[in-house]
């Protein structure tokens, strides 16, 4: 669909009262049948209500879910480009297919999609439900990333089994606990810029710790192998290399559907344990650990980071620009 017809689609379903009071309804209690949608609006018809719920899911604002006889509708965090020229499309000649219509990127909104995804703690929603098929959509957009030799050795196991979470975040506090023992990280040196976050990013960390259980989603990045059995650097960063690329692509794309996420590996000083307790083959390697809700709040800011310049080196190590 051209992104003008879209925007026309989303500005008449805005146009009409009686559909943005059926946003707000949704926005405050996602994954309401039409049943309980209906109840909030008595005045109107359940024909009525389902023919506006009709017009917000072909704008794109809604998406439904079925569960057995009942169809759940929800907001659909994405969002929608409706600022004029914002994904402007132009016209490509491409070989042998004619010409096609090929997006520009709209750069601004990437640079601040990649300054702008934090690890995202304190700020997790824990009382708004995830919808799966979020998680499926950011992982079919995360599975667009490179793997070694076209490979696609990857999984995704995504956990909201309540017990199966909890044993999980046990064993993430457990691992804490280990790695609070080993006086890893080191400290760093005095008047290093990181010194003065880190008191925060490990108050934030062991906050996470406490509620990770309560967390709606974790979602654990998988790929074939086991690191210990392959020696060579090539084939360890192989292995590695075809998995983190999708694994932060799901962050992304779970930030700019309004869910926040951060990348943890504590529960890894127990990987088998869990991998035990989820199925997972032990051929297979977990790489992270996803705790994934709705964020609370409007926006991020881009993070202090280090200066580039002295990790930029250019044709030989220490030659800075
Ligand atoms: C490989 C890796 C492992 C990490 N492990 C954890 C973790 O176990 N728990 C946690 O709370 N954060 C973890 N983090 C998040 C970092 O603390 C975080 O990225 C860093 O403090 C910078 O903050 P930002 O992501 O908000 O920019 C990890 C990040 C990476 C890349």
């Amino acid at each position: 669909m051209e992104e003008t017809d879209r925007d026309d689609l989303v500005f008449e379903a805005l146009a009409d009262p009686t559909r943005r009071a059926l946003l707000d309804a949704l926005f405050q209690d996602d994954g309401r049948p039409v049943q309980a949608l209906c109840d909030r609006h008595p005045e109107m018809t359940p024909f009525g209500v389902m023919k506006h719920l009709g017009v917000l899911e072909a704008a794109n604002l809604v998406v439904t879910r079925r569960e057995g006889r009942t169809k759940r509708h929800f907001l659909n965090p994405i969002p929608i480009p409706i600022r004029p020229g914002r994904c402007a499309t132009r016209n490509v000649r491409v070989r042998g297919r004619g010409t096609v219509a090929a997006m520009t990127i709209d750069r601004a909104a990437a640079d601040k999609l990649l300054t702008t995804t934090r690890s995202v703690r304190k700020r997790l929603d824990l009382t708004r439900p995830v919808p799966l098929e979020l998680i499926d959509e950011c992982i079919e957009v995360a599975m667009q990333a490179p793997t070694g030799t076209n490979a696609q050795n990857w999984s995704f196991v995504v956990v909201t089994d309540p017990a199966k979470k909890a044993a999980i975040a046990d064993f993430y506090r457990r691992g804490g606990e280990v790695m609070a023992g080993s006086g890893y990280p080191p400290p760093l040196p005095e008047g290093d810029p990181r010194e003065h976050v880190m008191p925060k990013v490990m108050e934030s960390a062991t906050y996470l710790g406490e509620v990770l259980d309560q967390v709606p989603v974790f979602v654990i990045p998988c790929v074939q192998g086991r690191m210990e059995k392959v020696p060579m650097i090539v084939a360890q960063a192989s292995t590695y290399g075809s998995i983190l690329p999708a694994a932060w692509s799901f962050m992304l794309a779970a930030r700019a559907r309004g869910l926040g996420t951060a990348w943890t590996t504590i529960h890894l000083f127990f990987h088998d344990e869990v991998s035990e307790l989820l199925g997972i083959p032990p051929e297979w390697t977990q790489t992270a650990l996803f705790p994934v809700a709705y964020y609370t709040g409007d926006d991020f800011k881009p993070a202090h980071r280090l200066p580039a310049g002295p990790m930029i080196h250019r044709d030989t190590w220490g030659q800075h620009p």
